[in-house]
């Protein structure tokens, strides 16, 4: 019951709904009950009326009620529906309640007009008049009768409450389920956007007392795109900037290696050198992952993912056979996709320099590409250790990369990869390559073929 409260007072949907519930009960039930008491007295009335006028008949057409003794009433239709018509001081008062003929006890006494009467345990609703002849007539009728037609009557009247409200209840549950519908698809919407979706969000189909609100939450968005962007582009100028110093030292380190040196002094310059490598490195990849996830524009014209994959392994052939990896592409097929060459050339790089780089040396590495259902699906598939399943989801944070690995390495290469897929809309599904020996890293990027609405923003 508290549970029920606090969503209540939470709640706008619930409140509307409930308090529109309530109130139409209230209002229905009150009416119901006033037609049902005003049918109720019509109905008398109108029985009121019709012993009335039976009295009048007798009146105006001097009829005098004979003694029923000697003419039994007319058995035809319900006994209880009888009006009963008699001259006063008929039926015997003292044997108490309808004589053998039919005819009321009734005391000769009573005062003329309308009166209701307990006669020997049954009730009467009876009209005494005295005639313009002088005599003393009695009109009745017995009452449960009366009131059960009365209430016939009575419930009729009430039925149309009684079928409407459940209809009128139905219809405020769903106007205010429809009402709250907009909102709730906003919020689902929102919900499951990636989180650099930050497009602003549809406010054309809210209702206006809301649209306000949507239209905070665009600003809001816009905001965080714009600090986002800003954050991009720091990153890629601090790594641009950095760049040409590390140039500079790696062509001093280059000249220096021309110059004459002892053993020792050799061997500290050789791991200066790599370390001034790997620093490039960094920042090269650094700049890639803050243009992957700033640049937008849309590809002129489609790619070959088979031109692709050659570049990469012209690239990439001297790692691998330093590596005695044995690499290449399965199949012939091709697929071109909407998506920018240096795009495609980053994703596919990465996922090759990763599979080359953690298979044992004497591994195999597979390229390959096939159709389905206009997306291009291409995969890379190493013979190495794999990924854990438990891990699948943080190798694509930046600058994560498992303990235990001698390969040197950023950390943001499948950042790149995710960020790129992101933004042109594919999906990347890591596997292993032999389920049951849990071994062997196959990674499947399902890219759409055709061109996409692109979302332009500004390039870094
Ligand atoms: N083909 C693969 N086989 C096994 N482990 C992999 C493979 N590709 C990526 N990984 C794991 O994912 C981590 C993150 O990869 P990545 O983002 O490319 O960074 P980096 O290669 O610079 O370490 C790697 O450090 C490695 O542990
Ligand atoms: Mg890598």
């Amino acid at each position: 019951m508290d549970g029920f409260k606090k969503r209540l007072n939470e709640s706008v949907q619930l409140k509307l709904s409930v308090t529109l519930s309530v109130a139409i009960l209230v209002v229905a039930m009150v009416a119901a009950v006033f037609s049902f008491l005003s049918a109720f007295d019509e109905a008398h009335e109108l029985q009121d009326d019709v012993l009335r006028q039976v009295a009048q008949l007798m009146d105006q057409q001097r009829l005098s009620p004979r003694h029923p003794a000697t003419h039994p009433p007319i058995k035809e239709g319900d006994d209880e529906s009888r009006v009963i018509v008699q001259r006063l001081g008929d039926g015997n008062a003292s044997t108490a309640g309808v004589d053998e003929g039919g005819a009321l006890a009734l005391p000769a006494t009573l005062a003329d007009g309308l009166q209701t009467l307990d006669v020997s345990g049954e009730t009467f609703r009876v009209l005494i008049k005295t005639t313009a002849a002088g005599e003393r007539i009695a009109v009745a009728q017995e009452s449960g009768f009366r009131n059960e037609i009365a209430r016939d009557g009575a419930l009729r009247a009430v039925t149309p409450f009684l079928i409407l409200v459940p209809v009128l209840l139905l219809i405020v549950a769903d106007l205010v389920r429809t009402m709250f519908r907009p909102i709730a698809a906003l919020s689902k919407e929102i919900d499951q956007r990636a989180e650099e979706a930050l497009h602003p969000v549809e406010d054309c189909h809210l209702p206006i007392e809301v649209r306000p609100f949507a239209v905070a939450i665009n600003r809001l968005l816009a905001r965080v795109a714009q600090t986002m962007d800003n954050q991009r582009r720091f990153v890629a100028d601090a790594a641009h900037e950095l760049r040409s110093p590390l140039t500079a030292l790696s062509l001093q380190a280059e000249r220096l290696a021309d110059a004459e040196m002892s053993g020792p002094a050799r061997e500290r310059l050789t791991v200066l050198r790599q370390g001034i490598e790997r620093g490039r490195n960094l920042l090269d990849q650094l700049l890639t992952l803050a243009r992957a996830q700033a640049v937008a524009e849309a590809p002129t014209s489609p790619v070959s993912v088979q031109g692709i994959y050659r570049r990469v392994l012209e690239d990439l052939m001297p790692l691998a056979e330093s590596r005695h990896i044995d690499i290449g592409v399965e199949g012939e097929q091709d697929a071109l996709v909407w998506v920018s060459e240096l795009d495609m050339i980053a994703v596919v790089k990465n996922l090759v320099d990763n599979a080359i780089r953690y298979t044992p040396e004497g591994g195999r590495v597979d390229l390959s590409v096939s159709t389905q259902h206009e997306r291009a699906v291409l995969r890379v598939r190493d013979t190495g250790p794999g990924i854990p399943v438990a891990e699948r989801e943080r190798i694509f944070a930046p600058f994560y990369r498992a303990l235990g690995s001698a390969q040197p390495g950023s950390g943001l290469g499948l950042s790149i990869v995710r960020a790129i897929a992101n933004r042109i809309g594919a999906e990347i599904v890591v596997g292993f390559l032999d389920d049951e020996k849990q071994i062997g890293l196959d990674v499947t990027v399902v890219v759409p073929m055709v061109a996409r609405g692109w979302v332009s923003r500004k390039s870094i």
